[in-house]
């Protein structure tokens, strides 16, 4: 998969994008990210990006001829993953979720345009395949939303995770929150692992991982249930 993100702060993606998962898929080969400056199709002395909303308001928005340039240069690149599912970072997006994740990780090619100041021109719209929001709060900004779908998108990439079975098995996959998990030693502090996670018996392991999978979700996240699992 290839993943171009455009951004004001390309800097920002660095360290993550070195560490941990998303570093070793660089390498192994498995995703290519590369950032872009948006200001490197800013017009002007000061190449600057944004300006005062028309009809007034409070804050900057970012204008739409460094978008256009922007996308008009990756699409001008003609790479063999194509043109790739164009997707904006805002607040007043669609929701992101796993499902979202699972769609996206079936696409050759990501193109991530973060937003910064209180948004972006509405014409930029006419050339973003969605829109995604990471959440009802608000950012300063779409980079860390951006790093968010990267790391939900990247660990579902065939071959960027060891365990295959760990991306079916965990938490909102089955529409349920993850059973308590638990490591050696088997007392700590006179903390006890549950007898039945060591007892050898499968059947009674899976059962009682059930049974805690929906307490915990009818507890932390009863809005789960009222959807029929996936
Ligand atoms: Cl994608 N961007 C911003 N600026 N704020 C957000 C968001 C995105 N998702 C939730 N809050």
């Amino acid at each position: 998969m290839l993943v171009d993100i455009i951004t004001i702060f390309p800097d920002l993606f660095d360290s993550p994008l070195r560490s941990s998962l998303l570093g070793k898929a660089g390498e192994r080969g498995l995703i290519e990210v590369r950032t872009h400056d948006l200001r490197q199709w800013a017009k002007g002395r000061h190449r600057s990006v944004d300006d005062a909303p028309f009809g007034g308001g409070a804050g900057m928005v970012m204008t739409p001829e460094p978008w256009f340039e922007a996308l008009d240069a990756l699409e001008a690149e003609e790479r063999p993953e194509g043109r790739g599912r164009v997707v904006q970072l805002a607040p007043d997006g669609a929701r992101f979720d796993q499902a979202a994740a699972v769609r996206l990780a079936a696409e050759p090619r990501l193109v991530l345009c973060c937003g910064r100041y209180e948004g972006i021109d509405e014409r930029v719209r006419t050339r973003v395949d969605e829109v995604l929001s990471i959440g009802d709060y608000v950012l300063a900004g779409g980079e860390t939303a951006a790093l968010v779908v990267l790391d939900a998108v990247a660990r579902l990439v065939p071959g960027v995770m060891g365990n295959a079975e760990s991306a079916a098995d965990e938490s909102f996959s089955s529409g349920l929150l993850e059973y308590p998990q638990y490591t050696r030693p088997a007392v700590f502090r006179g903390l006890e692992v549950p007898d039945v996670l060591r007892s050898g018996d499968h059947g009674a392991v899976d059962r009682w991982r059930r049974e805690q999978a929906l307490e915990r979700t009818r507890k932390v996240r009863p809005d789960l249930l009222e959807e029929p699992p996936r």
